[in-house]
């Protein structure tokens, strides 16, 4: 039977003019699935703000509900995997990119997306994390892979006060890595600190011009989120066998670099994909959510809004303001 709904809805009113509201839809209107979520909560990335103000690169079509993230109960499912009233999450794949996404009270969604929530994560604690939470996981993850442990010495997190770069810096600081967090907010500090960080330093500190290939070895490992001349700099500022991983482009999406730090320095460069990447990899990571890497996200780092307050926050997160979790109540 079908249901009336509440979603954020965003519409190209002119060409290249976008405008967004909350409407009323029916799950009649959703895309074909295997499983109608009502969804609980939803968590604001960056890439969905981009979504929401009418990026090509990430939606196509519009009119379009954004939304990366959704975790909630199972409503009805043709897929035997999951049954009515069972608790899971969805990030990434095609939701809220061209498939109607998390910011709305449903989705409709192919099985092979979803994840059961793991005993011991709550749906809303599955949405502090969110994209972000499973990105940042991936990058410790890979880390850790790499063979990097906490007695290699420090670690350095870019844009650390953001989603994906707050959440890296708690979990590594909950496994006991020493954690230099770059930030552009002084007012992040303490915060910080108090998840982990052992240091806080501005931008200026990895933005090398000076041409030289390769700068003193500082870090042993670096979890990078704004790409750009700070992964650069990163890169030259690595131990011997330094690991680096990289997942976003807020400082830019260029990487000019040289092959020293590669070749005589054995620096990794690790690609981080939170979107298409492997189910199992994520049950791996969503269930380390719920026991070894539970963290204690500060409840003042995270905000929480209901569809109504997305478009200003929305338009904060685009502007590089928001420190920390925006999740949205639904
Ligand atoms: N590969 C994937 O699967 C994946 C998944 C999720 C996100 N991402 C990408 O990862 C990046 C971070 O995402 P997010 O959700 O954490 O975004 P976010 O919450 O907006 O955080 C980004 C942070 O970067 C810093 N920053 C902003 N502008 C900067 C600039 N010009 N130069 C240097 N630092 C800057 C700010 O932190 P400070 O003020 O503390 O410096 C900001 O809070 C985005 O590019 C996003 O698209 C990729």
């Amino acid at each position: 039977m079908s249901k009336k709904f509440q979603a954020f809805r965003v519409k190209e009113v002119a060409e290249k003019q976008f405008a967004t509201s909350i409407e009323s839809l029916s799950t009649d209107d959703l895309p074909a699935g295997d499983v109608l979520i009502k969804v609980h909560y939803s968590s604001l990335n960056f890439k969905d703000a981009l979504s929401a103000s009418g990026n090509k690169g990430v939606t196509r079509k519009f009119p379009h509900t954004p939304g990366i993230d959704a975790a909630g109960e199972v409503v009805e499912s043709s897929n035997t995997a999951f049954k009515k009233g069972d608790k899971v999450l969805v990030t990434g794949f095609d939701l809220g990119m061209n498939t109607w996404g998390g910011m709305a009270e449903y989705i409709r969604v192919p099985a092979e997306w979803v994840v059961a929530l793991p005993d011991g994560l709550g749906l809303r604690e599955s949405m502090v994390y969110g994209t972000a939470g499973l990105t940042a996981g991936l990058s410790v993850y890979q880390l850790i892979n790499q063979g990097i442990n906490p007695d290699m010495g420090k670690i350095v997190v870019t844009g650390a006060s953001g989603g994906v770069g707050s959440m890296a810096v708690a979990i590594l600081g909950k496994l006991g890595f020493e954690v230099v967090a770059v930030t552009g907010k002084e007012s992040a500090h303490d915060l910080l600190k108090s998840m982990g960080a052992k240091e806080c330093v501005g931008r200026d500190t990895l933005n090398d011009e000076s041409k030289r290939p390769l700068l003193k070895p500082l870090y042993a490992g670096a979890i990078d989120t704004v790409g750009g001349n700070m992964l650069a700099t990163i890169l030259k500022s690595l131990q011997y066998n330094g690991v680096a991983t990289c997942c976003g482009l807020v400082n830019s999406p260029s990487l000019n670099t040289s092959v020293f730090p590669f070749i005589l320095k054995g620096v990794r460069l690790i690609g981080i994909d939170s979107v298409e990447c492997d189910i199992d990899l994520r049950k791996v990571i969503w269930n380390n959510f719920a026991s070894d890497w539970k963290i204690d996200y500060p409840e003042g780092l995270i905000e929480e809004v209901k569809l109504e307050g997305l478009a200003d926050k929305i338009a904060s997160i685009l502007k590089g303001q928001i420190a920390g979790r925006v999740v949205v109540s639904l």
